[in-house]
């Protein structure tokens, strides 16, 4: 019962982090990433919306120092957690590209 492509559980992403995933979407894997806040989950695409790379240059490693932003490692743009917005960086007022998340028995999975 997972309503979609099974990711995880939510206890697998230590709460006020964020987890990488790779999404088979048809032939190709699209890169996502899962962020909790406490018992809220919320997906994105791993793409900066300034040039399109991924956010993280180590695993996993997608959120500021102070714990409060997502992060891109490539030019600093910080994004709110719970809408993917970007509030400061290059590319400010652009959000992440959402992913629509099911969370069902405490399992996470993209809803398809
Ligand atoms: S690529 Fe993300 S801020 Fe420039």
């Amino acid at each position: 019962m997972s309503g979609g492509h099974v990711l995880c559980r939510v206890e697998d992403i230590p709460d006020g982090t964020a987890r990488g995933f790779d999404w088979p979407k048809g032939e190709v894997k699209v890169k996502i990433l899962v962020a909790r806040k406490g018992d809220r989950v919320f997906g994105y695409r791993n793409a900066c919306p300034h040039v399109g790379v991924p956010l993280e240059m180590d695993p996993d490693d997608f959120m500021s120092i102070d714990g409060r932003w997502l992060q891109c490692s490539t030019h600093g743009a910080q994004f709110r957690v719970e809408d993917g917005m970007c509030i400061i960086g290059p590319c400010a007022g652009r959000p992440l590209r959402s992913v629509p998340l099911t969370v069902i028995d405490g399992v996470v999975a993209v809803r398809e």
